[in-house]
């Protein structure tokens, strides 16, 4: 269901009957929204699993954006009611026809660059090939390793815009400057100018002496300008002109806003909503595209002032855990999952580094601490601790390092956990994944512990365990095992 029915106050009526007839339309979709409509339109709007109320409507242009994924191909399943999801949103992104439909992503998709972020980013960019998304917008090094090291050629990945990369780098990196389309509804026609810069100094990610040649973000966006002839300072009446930014810096935000050319600046928030920063009405509108792949977010334009955003409906779309999974993109992702398998991520010392342990401590496993503690032992395996493995054979995420990371014990570090063949004594949330390295207790019973090895707060997070802080005291009673109070964990 329509979570934002945010309906802009400037909304004007139209002259003609048809235009009527559409703005009706839009206002009756965020109004069914906000009061949890069963009724539904004549123009097959998409639905919620149930049924419960439409999306969005297929009427006028839409314009559909996402961003900031932080490496979130799918939640990871640690709690109920998780939004987003790669392969949950086609039904919301079909929902309305792909010729009205403008689909952008302003990036970044991944979080590090690590071998699993490089596989990651093949099946971001192959899934929203195939959803059809008309432009994406990378960062440098995100660019790079689709140009150079994954080599992901054109007809696997969605059109790359990089206005502000130097024309030797976009010849390099198979990207475009600007993308030009025009949208399709009835007899109606709506151009659509896209632009998109990256950070040019990204400190981490990029190695500017290896890397693409960046330019400044506002020349390059005001020399795209004057090539089509459109003067940076006026609004601009007859397309709809539209910046993706990869990046989160005000300061640069602030100077492309004015830029009064633009309609609308798409860049990256903190929050997992999506937000319009700047109500409609002012130019250009600045949306933020929200976070972790949870929510399509976007604007319906009407057909007679497409071009204009104070005439246009912001609407945020949550991607429900209960929506269904789109089969070929499955596909990708299990695939992705494979590629973790047989690269043995878990395993693989040099793709994956390990840390030694401080003062020379190693970890030694369960078993060994049921010589001497055995009822706490025996206790301990009959709490979901215990089984966090099996739980991740379950649903067969057990080869990505990404879950194993919480479910087993010190994956991290050189003496922890990496196959349940040669570790098994390490698999789930073991004894020595809260109080810390064994190997000296074990030697001499008087060494003492370092009793908070992790705090339970660094798995139990805002994602994984949303209700962790609230009931704190149940949990704890949960996996009771001691029989003075609480001393350390407070
Ligand atoms: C930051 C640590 C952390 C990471 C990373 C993590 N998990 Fe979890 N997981 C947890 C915690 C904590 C719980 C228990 C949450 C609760 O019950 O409050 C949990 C619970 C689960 C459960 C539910 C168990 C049940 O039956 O109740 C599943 C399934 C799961 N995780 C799968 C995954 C998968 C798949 C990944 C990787 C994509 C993953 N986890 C990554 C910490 C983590
Ligand atoms: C050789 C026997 C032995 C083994 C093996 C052993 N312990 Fe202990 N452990 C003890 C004894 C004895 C004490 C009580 C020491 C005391 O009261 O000062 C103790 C105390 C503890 C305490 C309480 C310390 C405190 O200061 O409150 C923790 C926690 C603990 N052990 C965890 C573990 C873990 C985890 C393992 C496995 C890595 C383990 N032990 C393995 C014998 C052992
Ligand atoms: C190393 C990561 C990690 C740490 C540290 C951790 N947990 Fe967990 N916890 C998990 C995972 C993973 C699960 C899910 C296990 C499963 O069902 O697969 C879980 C599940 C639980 C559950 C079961 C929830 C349920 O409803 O069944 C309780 C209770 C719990 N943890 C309490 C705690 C407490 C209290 C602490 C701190 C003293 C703590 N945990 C520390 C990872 C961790
Ligand atoms: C999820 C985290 C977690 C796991 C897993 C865990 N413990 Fe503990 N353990 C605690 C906490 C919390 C305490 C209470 C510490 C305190 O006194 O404040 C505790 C206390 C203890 C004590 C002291 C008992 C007492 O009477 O005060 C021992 C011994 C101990 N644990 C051994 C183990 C052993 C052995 C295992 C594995 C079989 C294990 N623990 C697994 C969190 C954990």
């Amino acid at each position: 269901m329509l979570r934002s029915g945010r309906i802009p106050s400037t909304l004007r009526l139209p002259a003609s009957p048809a235009g009527i007839r559409a703005v009706l339309a839009i206002l009756a979709v965020g109004w069914l929204g906000i009061v949890g409509g069963c009724q539904k339109d004549g123009s097959s709007p998409a639905a919620g699993q149930d049924g419960a109320g439409p999306l969005i409507s297929d009427t006028g242009y839409v314009l559909m954006l996402t961003g900031n994924w932080i490496g979130q191909l799918e939640p990871c399943g640690c709690s109920a009611r998780q939004l987003g999801g790669i392969d949950r949103r086609s039904h919301v992104l079909r929902a309305v026809d792909a010729r009205a439909r403008l689909l952008l992503d302003n990036g970044p998709l991944i979080e590090r660059d690590d071998r699993q972020n490089q596989l990651k980013l093949e099946a971001f960019l192959s899934s929203m090939r195939l959803l059809g998304y008309d432009g994406v917008t990378l960062t440098g090094r995100e660019l790079e390793l689709v140009g150079k090291e994954l080599a992901l050629a054109g007809e696997s990945r969605p059109r790359i815009i990089a206005t502000n990369l130097s024309e030797l780098g976009r010849q390099a990196y198979q990207a475009v400057r600007y993308l030009e389309r025009t949208l399709q509804r009835g007899q109606g026609k709506l151009d659509c100018l896209v632009m998109a810069v990256s950070d040019p100094v990204r400190p981490g990610l990029d190695s500017p002496e290896s890397g693409p040649q960046w330019l400044d973000p506002v020349s390059a966006v005001i020399q795209v300008l004057l090539d089509k002839k459109i003067a940076p300072v006026q609004p601009s009446t007859d397309r709809l002109i539209i910046l993706l930014v990869s990046d989160a810096n005000e300061e640069r935000a602030e100077k492309l806003g004015q830029i009064r050319a633009l309609d609308l600046i798409v860049k990256v928030g903190y929050a997992d909503e999506p937000d319009l920063a700047r109500p409609a009405g002012r130019y250009p509108a600045v949306v933020t595209s929200g976070r972790l792949g949870k929510y399509v977010c976007g604007f319906q334009l009407p057909v007679d002032q497409p071009a204009q955003m104070d005439a246009a409906r912001f609407f945020s779309i949550p991607i429900e855990e209960n929506y269904p999974r789109d089969p070929k993109i499955v596909r990708i992702i299990d695939n992705y999952q494979l590629q973790l398998q047989v690269e043995d991520l878990v395993r693989d010392e040099d793709i994956l580094p390990r840390m030694a342990l401080p003062e020379g401590l190693s970890f030694v496993g369960n078993d060994t601490c049921r010589s001497c503690h055995s009822s706490i032992h025996q206790n301990w395996s009959g709490f979901a601790h215990a089984h966090a493995m099996e739980t991740l054979q379950r649903v067969n995420r057990q080869f990505d390092p990404e879950c194993v990371n919480c479910h087993a014990v010190g994956l991290k570090y050189l003496s922890g956990y990496r196959s349940l063949q040669t570790t098994p004594e390490m698999a789930g949330v073991g004894c020595e994944s809260c109080h810390g390295p064994g190997s000296k207790h074990i030697e001499d019973r008087g060494a003492p512990f370092q009793m908070i090895f992790t705090a339970c707060e660094d798995c139990h997070n805002h994602e994984t365990s949303p209700v962790f802080e609230a009931q704190r005291e149940e949990y704890f009673k949960k996996i009771s095992h001691w029989t003075e109070p609480r001393r350390y964990w407070k």
